[in-house]
């Protein structure tokens, strides 16, 4: 399935904002650094999070879409932190990374390792001097630390690391990894859009079920693009996690299996976004994509 024509046309708004605010921000930041900041952030990608984040706005009754554009940069920023980080040769060892040498073979090591900390550091930038209430700067600041942090992105990252397809094996253990590693990014860019949009508690909560499921399932595609997919579709080394022996739902489950709980994700991703009010179809069509999408 190829991105819906609003993934596309929204894709191209966030490339243009992000390459806005890598300017803005160059001052006093040395050429090498800047330049791979820009390397990876400019790569490509697909702009899922801070879409995602811009329709769950939308659905939530915001209208200002480019008042939240610093909300979906930086979100950008930290995805795009954590895949520099997810290549070095001490985590995943990759070479290609959005169709393009990772970070580190590009530059080296220590420039891919600074650029991925000065990414991090601009996004929290970025939502500090947004122009938002103060309350709404520090909510999102906050639910950004915890999603990216030690009970978030991070931690799961650590569980990936520590576990390997022996060590894990059951269900619930590897969705735990996922539900941090990815997920928790996937939720925030729901959250943050419904709180930017002054949706009540009831609305956010909608928007954290639809993030909890769509985030699993962003992963668990993940996991099978892996094994069914090449290198040159995906824009990164295929069949990697096997060779690596990563616990993924595939190597616990079996690939037929997989694509049933896939379906299943699926099926609640969908049924929470209904409960959210839908209204264009837009995150409805954001979760069949995620299930079904070739990269
Ligand atoms: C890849 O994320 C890393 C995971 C969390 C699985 P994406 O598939 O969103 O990567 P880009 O941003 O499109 O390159
Ligand atoms: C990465 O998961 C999750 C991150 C937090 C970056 P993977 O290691 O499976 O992502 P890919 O397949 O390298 O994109
Ligand atoms: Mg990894
Ligand atoms: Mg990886
Ligand atoms: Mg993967």
């Amino acid at each position: 399935m190829n991105a819906p024509p609003f993934l596309q046309q929204h894709a191209q708004e966030v490339h243009a904002s992000l390459e806005h605010v890598l300017n803005k921000h160059r001052s006093g930041m040395p050429d090498r650094l800047w330049e791979a900041m820009r390397y990876s952030l400019l790569a490509g990608g697909k702009r899922i999070r801070p879409v995602l984040l811009m329709e769950t706005y939308r659905v939530c009754g915001g209208q200002a879409v480019a008042s939240i554009m610093p909300a979906a940069v930086g979100l950008e920023c930290v995805h795009t932190y954590s895949l520099i980080q997810d290549d070095l040769p001490c985590m995943d060892d990759d070479s290609l990374r959005r169709g393009m040498p990772t970070c580190h073979c590009q530059f080296d090591q220590a420039t891919a390792l600074l650029a991925s900390d000065a990414l991090l550091t601009l996004a929290f930038q970025l939502l500090a001097e947004a122009e938002w209430p103060a309350a709404v700067r520090v909510e999102l600041c906050r639910r950004l630390a915890i999603a990216s942090g030690g009970a978030g992105m991070v931690g799961g990252q650590m569980l990936d690391i520590e576990a390997d397809s022996q060590s894990i094996n059951n269900e619930l253990e590897i969705e735990r990894i996922h539900v941090q590693k990815t997920g928790a990014l996937i939720c925030y860019a729901c959250e943050a859009g419904a709180l930017l949009a002054g949706a009540d508690e009831t609305r956010i909560e909608h928007a954290s079920r639809f993030g909890r499921a769509l985030g699993l399932l962003f992963q668990v595609t993940d996991d099978i693009l892996d094994v069914t997919s090449s290198t040159d579709i995906l824009g990164k080394s295929a069949g990697k996690d096997q060779r690596q022996q990563k616990a993924t739902y595939v190597s616990i489950l079996g690939l037929s299996r997989t694509q049933e709980l896939a379906d299943e994700w699926l099926a609640i991703a969908l049924e929470a976004a209904c409960q959210l009010g839908d209204k264009n179809g837009h995150l409805t069509d954001l979760a069949q994509y995620v299930r079904n999408r070739e990269h």
